[in-house]
């Protein structure tokens, strides 16, 4: 067992028989992983193409799609698996908040999970404007166009993210820079944080029996989560195959498409825009989810559930947020007013 020792300071080698019930965890901390994995291979190779600059930006991209041996899959696989990627990880969130996983120990499995759930954000933001067409140009445009609402400290976060007062050749440079280098390295680590300290709180969450089948994670665990492994790996490449990511025309500042919509992660926000003061809007129910999150291990720290105050209080939240979301997405015609979407 020498040469696993590396691999053994985030996996166990034994595990208790229950943690194998795929009901458990759904494979959706996995999948995240393996998703983030795609992500590196899939973003490493779109690079050697891409060029971050703001006159060939777009036209690399097309090269990529037209010329590149597989290029268009490869840019498929990358677009849609960042999409996935923010949905696997609500839901793996939403598993481990409905387990009560959060307390004690696993306070900091907790918190490195907040962190890689802003890194997600951030990569697939920073990723949208890299094609430089209207859709991303514009996307950003408006989620960076709510930043100034923030109290105090907005504009400066703004100019910061963007280099300016608005999204240019500059913006396309940070967000390049970040997408590419600080995003992928941050990424790793924490991930790494993440798995160990899951390790050391004694692996999954599960419940106390006085007898317990010990199972060795090689080969009864692993052979599972290959074989999970494959199933997310071919739905990707299937969707990916058949669905191509948008391109539309190239990015123009001077001509504002008649609808301009935030990226859909962030649509709720643009949402809440359109319907309250915007600094209300960005800074009392977003603040509130995040102070929230942020305090969740530290209610009912007794009982180490969350009781039904707290379930109640989760899912009005998710609840507002989906609402919002499918309205911003499907609801919202020309000049964002209200439509039917049949
Ligand atoms: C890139 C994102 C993430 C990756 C790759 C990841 C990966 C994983 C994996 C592989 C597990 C063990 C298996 C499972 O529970 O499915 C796990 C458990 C856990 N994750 Fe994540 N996770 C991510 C994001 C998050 C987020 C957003 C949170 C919550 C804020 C979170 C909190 C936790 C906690 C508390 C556990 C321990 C659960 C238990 O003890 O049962 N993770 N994560
Ligand atoms: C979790 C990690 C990552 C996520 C979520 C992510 C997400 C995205 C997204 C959503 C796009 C826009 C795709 C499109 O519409 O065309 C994008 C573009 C891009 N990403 Fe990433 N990415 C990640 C990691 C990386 C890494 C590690 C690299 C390279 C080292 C990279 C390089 C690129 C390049 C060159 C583009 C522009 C090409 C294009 O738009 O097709 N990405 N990324």
């Amino acid at each position: 067992m020498q040469n696993y020792n590396f691999f053994f300071h985030i996996r166990p080698r034994k595990v208790p028989g229950q943690a194998l019930r795929f009901t458990l965890t759904y494979g959706l901390g996995g999948a995240a992983a393996l998703m983030i994995f795609v992500q590196l291979v899939t973003g490493l190779l779109l690079n050697f193409a891409y060029e971050p600059v703001s006159v060939h930006a777009y036209l690399s991209v097309q090269h990529i799609q037209t010329e590149q041996v597989y290029g268009k899959l490869i840019r498929n696989l990358h677009h849609w698996t960042g999409h996935f990627l923010v949905i696997v990880i609500y839901l793996h969130l939403l598993r481990v908040f409905f387990s009560g996983a959060y307390f004690g120990c696993r306070r900091r499995s907790w918190y490195s999970g907040l962190v890689l759930l802003l890194l997600v954000l951030l990569a697939n933001f920073t990723g949208y404007l890299l094609p430089w067409d209207q859709l991303a140009f514009w996307a950003v445009t408006i989620a960076s166009s709510m930043l100034p609402y923030i109290p105090v400290f907005g504009v400066f976060l703004q100019k910061l993210i963007l280099g300016g007062a608005e999204v240019s050749e500059e913006t396309l440079h940070i967000f390049h820079s970040f997408h590419t280098t600080l995003l992928p390295l941050t990424f790793l680590f924490c991930m790494f944080y993440h798995f160990w300290r899951i390790r050391k709180s004694g692996g999954i969450k599960i419940k106390k029996q006085s007898k317990q089948e010990i199972l060795p994670v090689i080969p009864e665990l692993m052979t599972r989560e290959l074989a999970f492994a494959a199933v997310v790996l071919c739905f990707l490449l299937l969707f990916s195959m058949f669905i191509d990511a948008p391109l539309t025309a190239i990015a123009n500042p001077n001509l504002t498409p008649v609808s301009v919509k935030a990226p859909w992660y962030f649509l709720w926000l643009q949402e809440l825009l359109l319907h309250m003061q915007p600094t209300l809007a960005l800074c009392v129910l977003p603040g509130a989810f995040a102070v929230f999150l942020t305090l969740l291990p530290f209610i009912d720290q007794t009982t180490e559930k969350p009781s039904k105050l707290t379930k109640l209080i989760m899912i009005t939240f998710v609840s507002i947020i989906i609402i919002l979301t499918i309205t911003g997405i499907w609801f919202r015609g020309d000049g964002m007013k209200l439509v039917l979407p049949w």
